[in-house]
């Protein structure tokens, strides 16, 4: 991690301006404070995206809240490119006053150079893929830098780094820890698979249980477990093992995906 940070702080002292990448599902457990360590007082904007995942008036609510905080924050969806623009005149704006002291300095005519930074799995790749307008930023889930990054013009007098800068998640606590497992920022393999199925079966018995009679026919009441929705929902696709027991071990592995990629509806897990 230290070396993961040491690389990133190289990579920002090339650029002018940052964008810190969220996922709106998440805009907590998806930031890591030591990245404002890091730019220090560079200019950041914040690019709210998957709002497609995300609800419509959380998401309101914390872009009102990034900006009374004086931090520029713009929504976007890159899957569908919405938004994008809007990002780019943003950075336009926030790259304003340092252009204003370049020219006091007598130095015109420079393009202002800025960089996608975020946690795996948050879109980054996908928005440089847009603004660059071609397929060529392979996905990067290292933290650090890679080699043979260029310089790629976005918009007039606009630079992109064509490689994201990839920030390490913080596992700080055991919420944190859920969210990123259950949005997909981590991997499957480091975490228990049955128990975040469990985690998320609960949570959404607590703050949704309309998704589990839409999603999967199944009808929970206020007194049911974790246990009992997944082998409800076992159950209901006739999911059996040899011996007849059902097989819950493929009712997790469902909610997860389907909850992950906003199957089962709209969802803010940090709200506000
Ligand atoms: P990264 O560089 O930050 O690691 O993320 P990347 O762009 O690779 O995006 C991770 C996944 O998130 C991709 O899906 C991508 O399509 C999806 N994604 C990016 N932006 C949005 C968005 O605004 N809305 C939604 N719904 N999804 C988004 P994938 O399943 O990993 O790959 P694929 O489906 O693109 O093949």
């Amino acid at each position: 991690m230290t070396r993961a940070k040491r690389m990133m702080e190289e990579q920002i002292k090339l650029v002018d301006v940052v964008v810190e990448m969220l996922d709106a599902r998440i805009p907590l457990a998806s930031t890591n404070p030591l990245l404002m360590q890091i730019i220090g007082q560079k200019p950041r904007i914040i690019a709210l995206n998957k709002v497609d995942m995300a609800e419509d008036g959380q998401t309101e609510l914390w872009l009102a809240k990034f900006r009374k905080a004086g931090i520029g924050a713009v929504k976007v969806d890159c899957a569908k490119g919405h938004g994008v623009r809007q990002l780019v005149t943003l950075v336009q704006q926030a790259a304003q006053p340092v252009l204003d002291k370049w020219l006091k300095k007598g130095v015109r005519n420079r393009a202002v150079r800025v960089m996608i930074v975020g946690i795996p799995n948050v879109g980054k790749s996908t928005l440089i893929n847009r603004l660059v307008g071609k397929n060529k930023v392979a996905a990067q889930n290292r933290p650090g830098v890679t080699k043979g990054q260029q310089w790629v013009t976005i918009a007039k007098g606009l630079d992109l780094l064509d490689t994201p800068g990839v920030l390490w998640p913080k596992f700080e606590d055991a919420k944190t820890g859920f969210a990123l497992a259950i949005t997909g920022a981590v991997k499957e393999d480091v975490f228990d698979r049955t128990l975040a199925a469990e985690i998320l079966a609960k949570w959404i018995l607590e703050n949704c249980p309309n998704f589990l009679e839409t999603g999967y026919g199944v009808q929970m009441t206020g007194e049911s477990t974790a246990n009992e929705v997944l082998q409800a929902i076992a159950q209901k696709r006739g999911w059996l093992r040899s011996g007849g027991a059902v097989d819950r071990e493929r009712a997790e592995m469902m909610l997860l995906r389907d909850f992950r990629n906003g199957k089962l509806g709209k969802v803010t897990i940090d709200r506000l």
